[in-house]
């Protein structure tokens, strides 16, 4: 059965680490990709992201996303990715929630951060609260620390809550 879920993975990334978790998810077991981008993305190459970024989160704004093709409903296993900002997901699934309603899918979350991860995780199940939440993992910036071992890390994990029965 394991082989036939259709699966997805919708990220978010400024920097880079949580399209690289994404990646290695959506090569290990053939998802198909949903980048979530601001139409007025932020800076990663300035300070003002922090301010901008952080003000975003902390204000719950939805700041609006460029249109993408994908129908996250036509999936069945759903990983979903976001930097740690604030302690919470990026401002982009405040809007991604807001134009999509996902019910009764399997969900796996990951993250990335720096120094903690917060509430991430317990905010994306606040917000997913009508789907079975199926495993969560965080990866402390996985581009500059051990990039190899969290390849292999996510690529495991991933494999092994795919093949999941139930
Ligand atoms: C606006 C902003 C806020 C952040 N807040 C946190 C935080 O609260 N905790 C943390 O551990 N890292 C924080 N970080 C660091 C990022 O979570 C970390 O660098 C992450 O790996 C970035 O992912 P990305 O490369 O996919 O953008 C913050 C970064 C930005 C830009």
């Amino acid at each position: 059965m394991g082989k036939d879920l259709k699966s997805l993975v919708i990220y978010y990334s400024l920097e880079g680490n949580t399209e690289f978790i994404a990646k290695n998810i959506a090569e290990e077991v053939n998802a198909d990709l949903l980048h979530l981008q601001l139409k007025n993305n932020l800076n990663p190459n300035s300070f003002t992201k922090y301010i901008i970024g952080g003000k975003q989160v902390l204000f719950k704004q939805k700041p609006e996303l460029k249109s993408y093709d994908i129908d996250p409903n036509e999936y069945d296993f759903i990983f979903i990715g976001s930097p740690v900002w604030a302690g919470k997901y990026v401002s982009a699934f405040n809007t991604f929630f807001n134009e999509t309603n996902l019910s009764n899918k399997k969900i796996a979350l990951f993250c990335c951060y720096k120094g903690q991860s917060g509430k991430t995780f317990s905010e994306f199940r606040q917000s997913l609260v009508d789907n079975i939440i199926m495993g969560e993992m965080e990866f402390k910036s996985p581009l500059e620390l051990n990039k190899k071992i969290n390849e292999k890390r996510v690529k495991r994990w991933a494999k092994e809550l795919i093949s999941k029965k139930g």
